[in-house]
């Protein structure tokens, strides 16, 4: 079976761009035949940006009721919590001990502090954790533990697969060649083209480090409101507008199918106005969301609930795979195996 692996960082509340990203294409992979998958809560990740133990807890239920709202089902599908793994961790220091520091220097969330200390005048490395620079190997090691073939997420995490291929093939070479096996499969990332990378309300991508997102969860009323603050240009109605440049269009385009999108790049060609537009857009998000919205409200009323479902979940996830997993790892690098 194909293995389908992704997680969520628990740093906030659910927004669209998860939900293309990541939410929706890995909810359809879990449907087709010859599939086994992997949806977590990567909590340990949160750690990185948040020192809020409430926000943490918080984001953790939100983003798990949007998976379950999105149809996630528990009975067939690995869902848990990163923190309630903890071979995930002790895999992150076996692969810490073969990742190259120069491939770490590369990525392009530590390379972005960095630049921005420099833009800034401090010293290259002032206030970056060293949970920052190592936020690469422990997605690998999220990956890797469970022998991930596919990872389904947005452009921005593109490099980071790539990442966890070479660790888990340095480890592969360095202690599976001696001993005639291949520990790791290695992954590849699976990205939606059309939906690569969702803009938010400013045209960036959206993002719960910009503040610019509009959350899965938000009431009618509430999404049409974010909706009709999306920037766009001032061509009046009447005038060509291009899709290619519009926020507007490209949400639109994430949620709609092949005719609809070619029919409303015709209404572009042919100004439509802003106005008109996002009501469309407003009408096509809604309708996809609207029983998501109704299923998220309930799910999250009843926190227990799915607390029990992560735990069950984690616990069976490491009985099958991750414990005896890292027993043999241990054995292979020179640890007894405690399994
Ligand atoms: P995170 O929490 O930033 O985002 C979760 C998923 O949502 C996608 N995404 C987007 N896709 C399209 N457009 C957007 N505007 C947008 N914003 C977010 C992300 O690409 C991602 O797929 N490090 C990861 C979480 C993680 C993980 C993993 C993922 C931890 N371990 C192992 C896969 C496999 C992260 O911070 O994603």
């Amino acid at each position: 079976k194909t293995r389908v692996l992704t997680g969520i960082t628990t740093s906030g509340t659910p927004h669209l761009g998860n939900y293309v990203g990541a939410i929706r294409p890995a909810v359809a992979a879990s449907r087709q035949a010859g599939v086994e998958s992997f949806y977590f809560l990567a909590d340990l990740h949160s750690l990185i940006k948040l020192q809020s133990p409430e926000r943490v807890q918080r984001s953790t239920l939100e983003i798990a009721a949007a998976w379950l709202a999105a149809g996630l089902d528990p009975a067939h599908v690995w869902f848990y919590r990163q923190s309630d793994i903890p071979e995930i961790p002790e895999l992150t220091w076996l692969l810490t001990c073969v990742a190259g520091k120069g491939i770490l220097n590369r990525a392009h969330a530590y390379k972005a502090a960095v630049d921005k200390n420099r833009a800034e005048g401090e010293d290259d490395d002032a206030a970056i954790t060293a949970g920052l620079f190592m936020y690469p190997v422990l997605m690998a090691a999220d990956i890797l533990v469970f022998n991930a073939n596919k990872v389904p997420v947005g452009r921005d995490q593109v490099q980071h697969i790539e990442m966890a291929r070479d660790f888990g093939q340095r480890f592969n070479h360095l202690y599976g060649e001696p001993a005639g096996k291949e520990f790791f499969a290695l992954p590849e990332a699976v990205i939606e083209e059309h939906v690569a990378t969702l803009p938010g309300l400013d045209g960036r991508k959206m993002s719960k480090s910009y503040d610019n997102v509009i959350p899965l969860s938000a009431s009618r009323e509430e999404l049409k409101k974010l909706i009709f603050s999306i920037v766009t240009d001032s061509k009046a109605p009447g005038e060509a507008k291009d899709p290619g440049g519009s926020n507007v269009f490209q949400l639109y385009q994430a949620f709609a199918g092949a005719e609809e999108t070619a029919a409303m790049r015709q209404a572009y060609a042919d100004g439509i106005g802003w106005g008109d537009a996002k009501q469309k857009l407003f009408e096509r998000i809604d309708a996809e969301i609207a029983p998501l919205r109704e299923r998220y409200e309930s799910l999250i009323a009843a926190p227990q609930r799915i607390e029990e479902q992560l735990r069950d979940g984690a616990r069976r996830v490491r009985e099958a795979y991750a414990t005896p997993l890292l027993g043999e790892l241990r054995e292979a690098v020179g640890l007894r195996d405690l399994s």
